[in-house]
This record gives C-alpha cells, sequence and structure tokens, in this order.
C-alpha cells in the first residue's frame, strides 16, 4: 500500500487501536489525521505503530482529501459522530473507508459497502449484505443470505446463522447467537451472550436466553 493518509473522526483508544491493527496488516504505511470534536486528552497514551496528528474540529482544512473512518463501534456514538462531522466534511457519508483484516475471511456474492470494518478471525459465509458503516468484531461468524443495514455493530464471537435480518444501529453484544430466519428491528441493542430466537423489535434493549425485551432503549430519544 502505498504511503497515504486515513483521516479519522472522533477519538476513541480502543476503536484507534483496532483501526491502526488492521492499517498496519494491510502494509498501510502512511499518517492518520484524528479529528476531535471535544477536550478529551490529545494523547494517544499507546504506541499504535503509526504516525498520527490531532486537530480539533474546526481545524479540518477546506477541500480534504481521502478516506475516513469513524471512530466508533457503538451504533449511537457513529449517528453522533456522523452527523456532527458532515457539517464541516462534504459528501462526508460516501467517503467512509471499508476495512477489512487480512485475517477474516468473506465469502462470494457478499456486499461490502462504504465504511464497512472487519476485525481479524472473522467469517462472512456467501451472499450476505453488510451496508454502509456495519462493523464485524473479531471472532464473529456471519451466515448465508444475511442482510445488516447501515452502521449496526456485531461485536466479538457473534453468531448469526442464516437468512437474518437486522436493522439500522443495531448492536449485537459479544458472544450472542441469533438463530435463522430471525429479524432484529432497527436501534436494537441485544445483551451480551444472548440466544435470540424470535424476532425482536425496532427501539429495544434485549437479552438473555431465550432473548427477551427487557425495556425501550432510551438512548434514541
Ligand atoms: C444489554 C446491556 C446493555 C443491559 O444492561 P442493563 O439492562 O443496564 O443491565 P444491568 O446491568 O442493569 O442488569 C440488570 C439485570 O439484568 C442482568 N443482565 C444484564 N445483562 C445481561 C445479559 N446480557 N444477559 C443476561 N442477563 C443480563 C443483570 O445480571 C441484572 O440482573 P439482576 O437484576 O438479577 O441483578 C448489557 O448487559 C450488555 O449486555 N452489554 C454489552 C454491551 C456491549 O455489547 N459492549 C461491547 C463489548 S465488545
Amino acid at each position: 500500500m502505498e504511503q497515504k493518509v486515513v483521516n479519522i473522526i472522533g477519538f476513541n483508544g480502543a476503536s484507534l487501536a483496532i483501526y491502526s491493527d488492521i492499517l498496519l496488516s494491510l502494509g498501510f504505511e502512511g499518517v492518520l489525521n484524528i479529528f476531535k470534536n471535544d477536550d478529551r486528552e490529545a494523547g494517544v497514551e499507546y504506541d499504535m505503530g503509526l504516525e498520527y496528528r490531532i486537530f480539533m474540529i474546526d481545524e479540518i482544512p477546506a477541500g480534504l482529501q481521502g478516506e475516513f473512518l469513524i471512530c466508533s463501534n457503538n451504533p449511537h456514538t457513529k449517528y453522533f459522530l456522523l452527523d456532527i462531522f458532515k457539517k464541516y466534511i462534504p459528501g462526508l457519508e460516501n467517503r467512509l473507508m471499508t476495512l477489512a483484516h487480512p485475517n477474516a475471511y468473506v465469502g462470494r456474492k457478499c456486499e461490502l459497502h462504504s465504511g464497512v470494518v472487519i476485525e481479524p478471525g472473522v467469517t462472512v459465509s456467501a451472499y450476505v449484505n453488510l451496508r454502509k458503516g456495519v462493523f464485524i468484531g473479531r471472532g464473529a461468524t456471519i451466515g448465508h443470505h444475511n442482510d445488516i443495514d447501515e452502521f449496526s455493530t456485531v461485536n466479538p464471537g457473534a453468531t448469526l446463522t442464516g437468512n437474518i435480518k437486522i436493522g439500522e444501529y443495531v448492536q449485537i453484544g459479544p458472544g450472542t447467537t441469533v438463530v435463522s430466519r430471525t429479524t432484529i428491528g432497527s436501534k436494537t441493542v441485544i445483551g451480551a451472550g444472548s440466544v435470540v430466537t424470535k424476532d425482536i423489535p425496532a427501539g429495544v434493549i434485549a437479552y438473555g436466553n431465550p432473548c427477551k425485551v427487557i425495556r425501550e432503549n432510551d438512548i434514541w430519544k
């Protein structure tokens, strides 16, 4: 990969560690521009292995080139960061970088839209649609004919079997299993270690085995 710049919006240590690891695994030798929207500590407390520069949101140069990563895996934070930064960066939603670790398997006839990030050890079976800004955490298994809508996150170690439809801004907890032919509505959070055996509606927090709706997901109100 030739020397280049990757622009990162927002500041989150965990996501920076994940992104720098994937970029280095792909042979990236460029620089990270990190754009912050708040005054959290500017320093990155560990060695990311990549050169980086930190800017405040009002320092974004006009006509900034290159691709962008949203520095969070939390769907609500992804929404919040995009909403703020798109006022400063024209066409931001269509300039998101698609990033898959070399140690991830993606089957045939899959669609990976802009902003999809896939961690190591992930298996994506055939005929899977990962829409804009979807994040798949390490070791997750995404079965055949699944459709995951925009800005949803599948956390590490989750298993989605086949023919599942997941809405926008959904968070699937780590280690969760979702059984075939189920649907999960937009803006829902499925708690860690759940087993989803039936459809789960939009806008709720649900967890357990079998997974049950616990309450509304108030964060979107
Ligand atoms: C879904 C979640 C947000 C629910 O949080 P919450 O409703 O605020 O849960 P609380 O901590 O108030 O716990 C309420 C009760 O539910 C239980 N509970 C919480 N999460 C549970 C889960 N995932 N499965 C089963 N029981 C759960 C608690 O043990 C507690 O039981 P008690 O009343 O008998 O003591 C959280 O549990 C979760 O799973 N978070 C994962 C977040 C995530 O994915 N992070 C990314 C990591 S990579």
